[in-house]
């Protein structure tokens, strides 16, 4: 019987280097020896060579350190996993068509992970960080690994559900000083692992550490995402009532409401909708989890559908404040899902960009980051623009879709000054409406005018 590594000789690996795998394994390797494993070779070579593949704060400056110090590496392949302590494994469950998640990933990664812990005198601890809905862990993780490694899950090796919270744009900070960690240990070995190796890595005095069953944890995760998803939908509801009484402002309705502290301020803010990685292909496979057990998932369905809705309804506002955008030059401003991000998954700004240019309008894009991203999504239907000025010049319309900082610098004598007609709609509500309005044709999500709803 092999014996517990004691937890100060720690050796660390990622599997997966995404936005998760590659938040983990900076901030490890700030602590302990890692190896980050993707089987994307590209990323790996360019990693290695200090290459960020992903806009992430804090994230190029971990990454040197680690590489410069020889603590944090990079690699495609599993070899040197089997001396590893702790693995985590941080690889992407994207939607299938069904709404269901797509497992390949996870499937691939845990028998590679059983393979090369099978030689190991080690006992690892193997953390389930991607996002997987109740009940894969046990059925599909623990088993893969066990039949691939040979070994038993409690006697030769620890596994938790640990489901990741971060966010894209404070992805480092979140991982480095998170909210709460959830462990959902198989057994006492695991539990018993996995608490030492976090009390470890962010002090005894770190309290907020949960452990439920491994289902239970996966459901956190769940419920988390779709009550954060359901109070995105929830207030652009409101705001599309707050749309039809003049003078009415869901930015003050939702202060007036997260005033409530049983409600709280946050994710509340109106606009095109909820986009990202997790958000939407999240609520999906919640939605057939909770079809497959048998309940009725309505609920989530209709914070799918109007969060579906909202990119429509913003075109719906630029011709309310235009006309017909037929032959139009329309300036979009931002592309990624959310600021501080280069990421376009499930933008809302795509489905936003095909509707204007079904509906005949001629588009061009500007993002501060996520113009490269874009570009496979859009390819030539757009122009790409190279600054905020040489996208809105000489346009009919411009719509901020995104909350970037540089956005919500802007005044209003920038767009009169460069745009052929200035229409502005802030699908975003990053202005404030007395002063736009004032100077020019300003429309935007959740604000009540003399003309009514969009
Ligand atoms: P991602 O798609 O950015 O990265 C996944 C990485 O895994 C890719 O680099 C891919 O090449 C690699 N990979 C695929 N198969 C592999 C294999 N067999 N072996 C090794 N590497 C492999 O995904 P992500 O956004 O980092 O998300 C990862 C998981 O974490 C998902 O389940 C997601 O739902 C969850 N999550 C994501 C976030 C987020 O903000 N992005 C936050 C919390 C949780
Ligand atoms: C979200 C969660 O916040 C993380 O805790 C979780 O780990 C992650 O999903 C995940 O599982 O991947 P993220 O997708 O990075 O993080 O972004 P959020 O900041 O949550 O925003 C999600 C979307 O909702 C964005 O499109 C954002 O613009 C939108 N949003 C958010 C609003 O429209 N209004 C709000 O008030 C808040």
């Amino acid at each position: 019987m092999v014996k517990p590594t004691p937890v100060r000789s720690l050796r660390v690996a990622v599997v997966g280097v995404g936005y998760v795998g590659l938040s983990t394994a900076v901030c490890v390797a700030s602590k302990y020896p890692t190896i980050a494993i993707d089987i994307n070779k590209t990323r790996v070579s360019g990693l290695n060579s200090g290459v960020v593949p992903i806009h992430e704060k804090g994230l190029q400056d971990l990454l040197r350190k680690g590489l410069a110090t020889r603590r944090l590496s990079f690699s495609s392949t599993y070899e040197e996993l089997a001396n590893a302590e702790v693995i985590f494994i941080a690889v992407g469950t994207p939607s299938t068509g069904d709404g269901s998640i797509d497992l390949s990933q996870v499937r691939a990664s845990c028998a590679a992970i059983g393979e090369a812990i099978n030689p190991s005198r080690t006992m690892p601890l193997i953390l389930m960080k991607s996002t997987v809905v109740p009940g894969t862990a046990r059925t599909l993780v623990k088993a893969i690994l066990e039949r691939h490694s040979d070994k038993t899950c409690g006697r030769d090796f620890g596994l938790c559900s640990n489901p990741e919270f971060l966010r894209e744009g404070s992805a480092i900070q979140d991982t480095l000083s998170p909210d709460r960690v959830v462990l959902g240990p198989f057994d006492e070995l695991s539990n018993h692992l996995a608490r030492s190796f976090y009390q470890r890595f962010y002090g005894r005095g770190f309290k907020n550490l949960l452990i439920t069953s491994p289902e239970g944890a996966e459901l956190v995760k769940y419920g988390s995402n779709a009550l954060l998803a359901t109070k995105v939908s929830f207030i652009n509801l409101i705001a599309g009532l707050c749309e039809r009484f003049p003078g009415t402002d869901v930015g003050e309705v939702a202060r007036g409401m997260g005033m409530d502290h049983r409600i709280g301020p946050h994710f509340l803010q109106a606009g095109p909708g909820f986009g990202g990685s997790c958000f939407p292909k999240d609520v999906r496979a919640l939605v057939k989890s909770v079809t497959d057990s048998g309940l009725d998932p309505s609920m989530l369905q209709s914070v799918l559908e109007v969060n579906e809705s909202q990119p429509n309804h913003v075109v719906r506002l630029a011709e309310k404040a235009a006309g017909s955008l037929q032959g139009k030059e329309i300036a979009v401003l931002g592309l990624a899902f959310k600021a501080e991000t280069d990421d376009i998954r499930e933008s809302r700004s795509i489905p936003l960009i095909q509707r204007l240019l079904e509906i005949g309008g001629k588009v061009r894009v500007y993002d501060p980051v996520a113009m490269p991203a874009s570009k496979g999504a859009l390819a030539s239907r757009v122009v790409y623009s190279s600054s905020v000025s040489d996208c809105i010049r000489g346009a009919d319309v411009a719509i901020v879709m995104t909350d970037w900082r540089q956005f919500k610098k802007l005044k209003p004598e920038y767009f009169l000054k460069l745009m052929k007609s200035p229409v502005l709609v802030d699908a975003r509500r990053i202005y404030d409406p007395r002063t736009f309005s004032r100077k020019l044709r300003y429309v935007a999500v959740g604000l009540g005018t003399e003309e009514g709803p969009a």
